[in-house]
C-alpha cells in the first residue's frame, strides 16, 4: 500500500509511524518543576544521534490536559532549567514506569506513586532513578519547536550512570543484566532485548567468501 503522508491526520500517521519504528527505546526522563518538585514521565519518541558531542533526542507532544498549560510538564521543566535526566528501563520497571505516564492531579509525585527512589546526579541539579540500570545526565542543547505546541529536545549527555552488575572495568556491558525494554505498536506492548542475534561486520574479502558459502547450501 503505499499512502502519503500529507494526506493523513496527525492522529493515523502516529498510528502508522508507531506501529513501523519498533521495538523504540524508552526514555524515563526526570525533571524538576519551578517549585523544586521531582517530575518523571517515559517518551519512546527517543534516541541517541551523536557520540561527539554525546547528544540523544526526546520528542514531546504539545498538552492535552486540560489543566490550561500548552506544553507537557517535561517539556516546561527542561526549557525552564535546561537539566533533565533520561533514565534506561528495564522488564522490572515496566509497571512503574507506565505509572509515571498516569494524569495524577497537580501535586502528586510520579516518584512516589511509582516507589521510584531519587539518585542525587554528579552534574546537574535533577536526581536520577536509582532503580534505573542506566540513566543520563543532560543539559540542554537545543529546542526545536514544532506546530501544536510539540518539542524536539536535545540534550548534551554529560554523565553516565551504569548499574555496577551490568559493567565491567573495560566499560563492556552486558545487555542481560541491563534487561531493557521497548515500546512496540502503542497500546500497551513491549518487548524484552534479551531475543538477539549477530552478525559480525565484513571486510570486502569476508563478504565475497560469505557470499560464496552461501551460494553453495
Ligand atoms: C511507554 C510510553 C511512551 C510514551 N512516549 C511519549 C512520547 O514519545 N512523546 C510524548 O509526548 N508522550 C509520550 N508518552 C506519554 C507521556 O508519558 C505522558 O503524556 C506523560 O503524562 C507526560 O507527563 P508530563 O506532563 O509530566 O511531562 C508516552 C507514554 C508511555 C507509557
Amino acid at each position: 500500500m503505499d499512502i502519503a503522508a500529507l494526506e493523513l491526520s496527525p492522529d493515523r500517521i502516529y498510528k502508522l509511524l508507531v506501529s513501523t519504528v519498533m521495538p523504540r527505546p524508552i526514555a524515563l526522563v526526570s525533571t524538576l518543576n519551578e517549585d523544586g518538585g521531582l517530575n518523571a514521565a517515559p517518551f519512546s519518541f527517543f534516541n541517541v544521534f551523536s557520540n561527539a558531542p554525546p547528544l540523544l533526542v526526546v520528542g514531546i507532544e504539545g498538552n492535552k490536559r486540560a489543566d490550561g498549560q500548552s506544553h507537557k510538564d517535561t517539556a516546561r521543566n527542561i526549557i525552564a532549567r535546561g537539566e533533565f535526566v533520561v533514565n534506561l528501563v528495564s522488564y522490572a520497571m515496566a509497571l512503574p514506569m507506565v505509572a509515571c505516564a498516569i494524569d495524577f492531579p497537580a501535586g502528586v509525585s510520579e516518584f512516589d506513586q511509582a516507589g521510584f527512589t531519587p539518585r542525587p546526579s554528579k552534574q546537574v541539579a535533577v536526581p536520577g532513578i536509582a532503580e534505573s540500570p542506566v540513566s543520563f545526565e543532560c543539559r540542554l542543547f537545543s529546542t526545536v519547536s514544532l506546530p501544536f505546541n510539540r518539542s524536539l529536545v536535545t540534550g548534551e549527555i554529560v554523565h553516565l550512570h551504569v548499574a555496577d552488575s551490568a559493567i565491567d572495568d573495560k566499560l563492556h556491558v552486558d545487555p542481560d543484566a541491563l534487561d531493557l525494554i521497548g515500546r512496540m505498536h502503542g497500546g500497551g506492548w513491549y518487548t524484552r532485548t534479551r531475543d538477539r542475534f549477530e552478525v559480525a561486520r565484513m571486510t570486502p574479502a569476508e563478504w565475497q567468501a560469505r557470499k560464496r558459502q552461501v551460494g553453495d547450501k
